[in-house]
Parts: C-alpha cells; structure tokens; sequence
C-alpha cells in the first residue's frame, strides 16, 4: 500500500473509522459503501473517501469497501497489528479505572505493571496486576519490554520521572498530568486533558444558546 505523509487531523480520526469498523465487522456486514459509512458516522463521503485516499484508496468503483479488510488496513496503520506493553504509574482514582478497562487488551495494549509511591497501595491488585514500589520500576521497565507509561500522578511528579523512563526505554507516554512533557525526539507524548473535552462541550452548550435565542446573559 502507497503511504504519504499523512496529516494529524487524518490520523486524529482512524481510531473512529476503526471503531465503527469494528462494530460493523462484529455484526457481519462484509461490505460498505461510503455513503452508508458517511450516515452511519455523520461525516460526508467525500470526506471518508479523501481520509482514505491517503493511504492509497481501499474502495472499488462500486463495490464499496470491504469492511474486514478496511478494519485491518487501518488496524495496521494504526499500529495495532503489533502489542505494546504498558505500565501506570500512579495508583490512585484514574490510574485504577484506566488499569481495570479491559479492551485496552483487545487492541493490542497489554497491562503489565503498575507503580505508585504511596507503601499502604502496595501489594493490591488491578484486574490481576500488583501495585509496585516506584523503586522497582526501571528494572521493570527495562526487563519487561515495556513501551508505554501510562502517568496518572500529579505534574510535578510526572516532570522528575520522564527522564528515567526514557533512559529505560519508554517509546511513548500517554500523559494525564496535567503538565507539557519535554522530551527528545523520538518519543512519543499523548496528553489526554478530560476537562479540555468538558470546556469544548461547555463552549458547544453556551454558542447554541446564544445562537438559538435562549440566552439569557
Ligand atoms: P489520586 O490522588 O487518586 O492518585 C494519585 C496517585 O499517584 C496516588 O496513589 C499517589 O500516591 C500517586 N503518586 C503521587 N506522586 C507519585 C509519584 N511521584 N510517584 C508515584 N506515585 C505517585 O489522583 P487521581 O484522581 O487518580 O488523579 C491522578 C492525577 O491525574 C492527578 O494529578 C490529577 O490532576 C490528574 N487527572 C487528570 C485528568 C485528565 O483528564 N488528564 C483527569 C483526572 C485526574
């Protein structure tokens, strides 16, 4: 398959293609046009169509797109035809939902370890998976091929561990604190900000109003 450069904002929605995919897969639909995708998933065609021209079409003049081999494509793409091992750091309210979230497993994203600083979590256990001292994790880190950390500690804690992560051999980090990560090239940050979500909403909530009449500020 002819790969160009792709942009964030194409990669920023495979994982609902994918996801709706998915979906479609499970319930046996072998083929989709991207009109039906289009109304399935509120987007228009010609913007399904242009998303996947960036990876070298998919479709066929009318047949539409094969829903396995579409899910499998972008799987690929995505990197989910590979696993990756990941730890939390971070054992509190968060790191806890996200270590009991079992479809991380289903796309390849495997719960190894978790760590925290705090001696009265140690020894407990997520899904199967036991709290560690924060003393052992670079050997972990290091011996269990792990790369991902997944920081769900406060920002000033997650700046002074970066850096012994890296050197351990940490690829990527998907970030909760709520804190910009200075990292070299070649490691991966995703920050993932909840309340940036709930002010988009807000933002939505208050325009409609205003451009609805009914508000009343
Ligand atoms: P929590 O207080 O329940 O858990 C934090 C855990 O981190 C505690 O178990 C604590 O012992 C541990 N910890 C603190 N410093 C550490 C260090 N240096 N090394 C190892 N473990 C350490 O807090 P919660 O609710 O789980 O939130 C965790 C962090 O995530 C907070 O800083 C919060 O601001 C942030 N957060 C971010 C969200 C987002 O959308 N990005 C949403 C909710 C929380």
């Amino acid at each position: 398959m002819e790969e160009k450069e792709i942009s964030q904002a194409v990669i920023g929605r495979l994982p609902r293609y994918f996801r709706y995919l998915g979906e479609l897969r499970d319930e046996g639909v072998e083929r989709i046009s991207s009109q039906e995708l289009s109304e399935l998933m509120k987007v228009t065609a010609s913007q399904i169509r242009q998303d996947f021209n960036n990876f070298g079409g998919f479709g066929q003049q009318g047949y539409g797109y094969n829903v396995e081999y579409l899910y499998r494509e972008i799987g690929k793409i995505l990197g989910l035809d590979h696993t990756h091992n990941f730890v939390i750091i971070g054992a509190g309210n968060l790191g806890r939902a996200l270590g009991n979230y079992i479809n991380f497993e289903r796309r390849g994203f495997i719960f190894r370890g978790m760590f925290d600083m705090n001696p009265e979590l140690i020894g407990e256990e997520v899904r199967g998976v036991k709290v560690r001292p924060m003393e052992e994790l670079e050997q972990f880190v290091r011996e269990n091929d792990i790369d991902i950390a997944v920081l769900t500690i406060p920002k000033t804690s997650a700046v002074e561990l970066v850096d012994k992560l890296i050197q351990n051999g940490i690829r990527a980090i998907w970030n909760f604190a709520h804190v910009d990560l200075n990292v070299p090239e070649g490691i991966q940050v995703e920050n993932v900000h909840l309340s940036d979500s709930l002010m988009k909403l807000s933002y939505n909530i208050t325009r409609y109003l205003k451009e609805s009449g009914q508000d009343t500020n």
